[in-house]
């Protein structure tokens, strides 16, 4: 049975392999901590078996609920932002076809719109216009449930429904995923009788993505979350236990022995457009997982070939403080041969016969060959194909790497407290109860 594979040969060069193969006492430690509890952030460890832990009575329950909103809905929203978006986002947007907005929309077949995950006025008056006279739904995700960018679309959007069917009605078409006890959608969801699914306590926002709150948009966008999950299971099973052939630990290991030896930056790249919010997510978890105490890997993210004509030169040739990290995709959905033409005249019959895909390995080749000449090491990790499966190995992946890797870093991977700053700032200007000596403060710095 295929999965998918780390290589990290390419790295040669910039590190050795001595390098990398030093930091397996850190990277033993680093994962004891994950697996123990044992480490700064241990009450946020609840999704390192998740897969394992989640029960096919969860999953049924999902099921039937997006069922039951595909059944009544020409359109759901997921309500989120941050970790209570983005997982979601990258994993209908792997599996869906690229031109999905475009088909026509059905009951049976909602599309999944997202909003909260901004405050643009535009976007939400255009999705209310989009909305209007639709048969619609909403799953509102919010682990504190106080997150001023999803409260505010809730708002606009609960009140929209209720307009269109009545309270009791619209109440049969909103779902709501938070705390099992507290903050402010937990109250309204028990006052108006929502159906409901708890994110737990030990599960950050951005490691959520394999509980309700990726889950069930995800099924409400047709997708199979029982595969996902299997795959996720088999990910947990292969990167439990500190060993040599641990793709999660090699990976960590890898990219911190880069980041000592002056890789500050590491770019996530994908030759597959389907994959563009899952550099997304990517950059949330490794971005706010690892980012403190001024230290941390910068997580950026191409979309190749697109960005090879545009980040494509600094890449080659800018500053030599990168790695690259590329999603190789092994096999596409489709198959579309390049037609011969007679008269030749773009010069192209020399690529005639082959597959699209066959030119995109090639650009993907050629350019980590410039790349590793140029002074960017390369990571390579193979995916099969975009299925259900695989995508669950990749998210487990991804995560149990950067709960070993932010470990190894030595900060703690599991918090956020950078993120807080921005919202007291936000708060003091707009009055919000409860920041009158910030709001004086703030407006003081601006008189
Ligand atoms: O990873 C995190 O914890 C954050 O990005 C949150 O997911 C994000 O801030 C949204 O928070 P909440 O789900 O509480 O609305």
């Amino acid at each position: 049975m295929k999965q998918i594979q780390v290589n990290i040969k390419d790295v040669v060069g910039s590190v050795s392999m001595a390098d990398i193969n030093n930091l397996a006492g850190e990277a033993a430690d680093a994962i004891n901590k994950v697996n123990t509890g044992s480490g700064a952030g241990n009450d946020f460890l609840g999704w390192v078996t998740l897969p394992t832990d989640t029960n096919d009575a969860l999953l049924t329950d999902i099921e039937e609920t997006a069922a039951r909103l595909r059944n009544d809905c020409e359109a759901v929203v997921a309500i989120g932002i941050g970790g209570s978006y983005l997982g979601a986002k990258a994993v209908i947007e792997a599996l869906s076809d690229s031109f999905a907005p475009y088909h026509k929309i059905n009951a049976g077949a909602p599309a999944v719109l997202f909003a909260g995950q901004n405050i643009g006025e535009d976007y939400l008056s255009e999705l209310m216009a989009y909305l209007n006279g639709k048969k619609f739904g909403i799953i509102v995700i919010s682990k504190s449930g106080t997150t001023t960018e999803p409260a505010i679309a809730f708002r606009l959007l609960k009140e929209m429904l209720e307009t269109q069917l009545g309270k009791e009605e619209a109440a049969k078409r909103i779902v709501a995923i938070t705390d099992a006890k507290r903050g402010a959608l937990r109250q309204l969801a028990n006052e108006e009788g929502y159906k409901t699914f708890v994110i737990e306590d030990n599960v950050g926002g951005r490691f959520s993505v394999l509980t309700p709150v990726g889950l069930l948009p995800i099924a409400v966008a047709g997708f199979d979350i029982k595969a996902l999950v299997e795959g996720a299971r088999k990910m947990e099973n292969a990167t439990r236990e500190a060993a040599e052939d641990n793709i999660a630990m090699r990976y960590a290991m890898t990219r911190n022995a880069l980041y000592r030896a002056g890789k500050k930056i590491e770019i996530l790249v994908n030759y597959n457009p389907k994959l563009h919010y899952f550099g997304e997510w990517w950059k949330q978890l490794y971005g706010e997982s690892e980012g403190k105490d001024h230290k941390g890997i910068f997580p950026a993210a191409v979309d190749n070939s697109t960005d090879l004509h545009s980040m494509g030169q600094w890449i080659q040739d800018g500053e030599r403080t990168i790695f690259e990290t590329v999603i190789s995709v092994e096999a596409p959905r489709h198959e579309v041969v390049i037609p011969t033409d007679g008269a030749n005249l773009d010069g192209l019959n020399y690529i005639a016969g082959k597959r699209v895909d066959q030119v995109n390995k090639m650009a993907e080749l050629g350019t980590r060959i410039a790349h590793i000449d140029g002074g960017v090491p390369n990571i390579q990790i193979t995916v099969p194909e975009l299925t259900e499966l695989y995508l669950g190995e990749l998210i487990y992946f991804f995560e149990k790497a950067c709960g070993i890797s932010g470990y190894i870093l030595d900060v703690n991977p599991f918090n956020q407290p950078g993120v807080e700053d921005y919202k007291r700032n936000m708060f003091a200007l707009l009055e919000k109860p409860g920041y009158e000596k910030e709001t004086a403060a703030i407006k003081s710095r601006l008189a």
